[in-house]
């Protein structure tokens, strides 16, 4: 009744914001990502313990949190997560959970695709069912309904894609390629850790209130499949033009819903232009993109990674950088 599982977090290129439907959590449209090596959860769940259900995260600092039952937030999702892998599984024990992740927790790098993915692999797989866990697809419907879409697309290797559809069968994840298929670089460049005011799980919720939302709707069609072709032919100008006007579309719906939601900082709009100036001016291979948080991640090759992260480490008010290349899909690492 213990399993452990590991996941990586992802960078989308073409993102989840806003819902068709908030219950299934169901996104407004098909978003494609890369799984990242250096933002990983381990995550051990083991049923059969006496009390009630506990869940601690740790991160790579050693700073520790025990996860409150919140009903509403993220936090509170995954104790209703372990209610319906009880409820699926029948198994009525309750649950020990803690999960390691490989980056500083308090840094806004979305540690919820990660967290959330090792989760309900590891809770699947303690209770027995590796049915489910086996089952990529079926896997990656569970844990949208943890309440992460983003996480949803780590149930796959490499470079993947969570489709649109209008019901719960019909949305799920695919793999568009292996992770060896290209050796993109996603440096994150972390600025000054600064606590979201405006959650991830509020701000879908707050996506339809933006004027612009339509608007984005009405653009994105058609983007997702050239973004996926994009990937395919490892065609990194296409990659870089349809992800950067993807990223200020989805700022820009940020930003005029109501409250508007203002994730980006000054230092992420300065490196915007750095980055566009390193392309057009340098010519280096280079695009940013960014999730619901401050922290560039600036997507370059690995011949050109070297140069790209020291540029990065000269901004004043860049911390430090984490370099991921794309890696592998949830792993059930322990089991039994
Ligand atoms: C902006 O609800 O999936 O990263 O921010 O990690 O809590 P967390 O996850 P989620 O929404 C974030 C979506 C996004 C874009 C994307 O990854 O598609």
């Amino acid at each position: 009744m213990k399993a452990t599982a590991t996941a990586p977090a992802n960078i989308a290129f073409i993102k989840y914001w806003g819902r068709k439907d908030h219950k299934l959590f169901l996104p407004l449209t098909t978003t494609n990502s890369m799984n990242l090596s250096a933002c990983t959860a381990e995550t051990v769940i083991e049923f059969g313990v006496s009390g009630g259900d506990t869940i601690t995260i740790t991160d790579n600092t050693g700073n520790s949190k025990e996860i409150n039952n919140v009903p509403g937030e993220k936090d509170g999702m995954l104790y209703t997560t372990l209610d319906r892998v009880r409820q699926r599984t029948g198994v009525s024990d309750y649950a020990q959970v803690t999960s390691k992740l490989s980056f500083p927790m308090g840094a806004g790098i979305a540690s919820s695709a990660a967290g959330m993915a090792a989760f309900v692999a590891a809770a699947y797989a303690a209770a027995g069912d590796m049915d489910t866990v086996n089952d990529r697809e079926e896997l990656s419907r569970e844990i949208r309904l943890s309440g992460s879409v983003s996480a949803a697309r780590s149930s796959h290797d490499g470079f993947t894609e969570h489709l649109y559809g209008e019901t719960h069968e019909k949305a799920y994840t695919v793999q568009i390629a292996p992770a060896e298929h290209w050796d993109l670089v996603d440096l994150v460049a972390v600025l000054s850790p600064e606590e979201k005011k405006i959650s991830s799980a509020l701000g879908h919720s707050l996506a339809d209130s933006s004027p612009f939302m339509q608007a984005r709707l009405d653009y994105l069609n058609g983007k997702p499949e050239l973004a996926r072709q994009a990937i395919l032919d490892k065609d990194f100008a296409s990659l870089a033009l349809l992800s950067e006007i993807d990223t200020i579309n989805m700022h820009a719906v940020m930003m005029t819903s109501r409250p508007p939601a203002f994730y980006l900082s000054p230092a992420s709009i300065d490196i915007m232009k750095n980055v566009i100036s390193w392309r057009e001016d340098q010519g280096l291979n280079v695009f940013y993109t960014f999730d619901a948080g401050p922290n560039p991640h600036v997507i370059t090759t690995a011949a050109e990674a070297e140069s790209v992260r020291k540029l990065l480490e000269k901004h004043s008010e860049v911390q430090f950088v984490l370099e991921n290349h794309p890696a592998d899909g949830v792993r059930i690492t322990s089991h039994g």
